[in-house]
């Protein structure tokens, strides 16, 4: 009981912490409550980070691919997509507030854009690194 107790307390402050970073967007908090559930350790922006920027090889043109290929390193200026030329607005909810308030949104374009890039579907904890380094943005 008393352990129980003692539980209850831990998961109130912890959520308390996630909601308190993430109070302006309740669709991000959910989000990475979900991918905690499913398996995830805490979330690192700095892992995010690295992995944005970071070259993967491909069998077809382009060769090497980043996330950056398309959304570019400056994350409150547009993009464009490598292969249609498309302008893909600013990821950095500071300068476009629409991001990451959408859930299936979310995990659409993660889905596309983590085979296209990593050539595999992105893990639940990369997601949430991923996430944790553009909603600070
Ligand atoms: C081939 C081009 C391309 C690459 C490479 C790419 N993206 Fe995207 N991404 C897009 C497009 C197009 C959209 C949807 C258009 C929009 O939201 O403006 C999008 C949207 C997103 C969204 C949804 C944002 C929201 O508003 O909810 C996320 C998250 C995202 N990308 C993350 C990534 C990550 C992480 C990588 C690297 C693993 C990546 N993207 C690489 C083209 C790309």
């Amino acid at each position: 009981m008393r352990n129980l107790k003692l539980l209850l307390l831990c998961a109130a402050i912890v959520g308390c912490a996630a909601v308190a970073v993430y109070a302006d967007n309740s669709v991000l908090s959910k989000v990475l409550e979900r991918y905690q559930a499913e398996g995830a350790a805490s979330f690192s922006a700095e892992n995010g980070e690295k992995m944005w920027t970071q070259k993967f090889n491909s069998d077809e043109e382009p060769l090497i691919r980043s996330c950056t290929t398309c959304h570019g390193t400056d994350l409150s200026k547009q993009g464009s997509h490598a292969k249609t030329g498309k302008i893909i607005e600013a990821l950095a909810p500071s300068a476009n507030p629409e991001r990451f308030t959408d859930e299936e949104k979310i995990e659409k374009w993660f889905n596309r854009n983590c085979k296209w890039t990593l050539g595999r579907e992105c893990t639940v904890q990369e997601k949430g690194d991923f996430l944790s380094f553009l909603s600070s943005k």
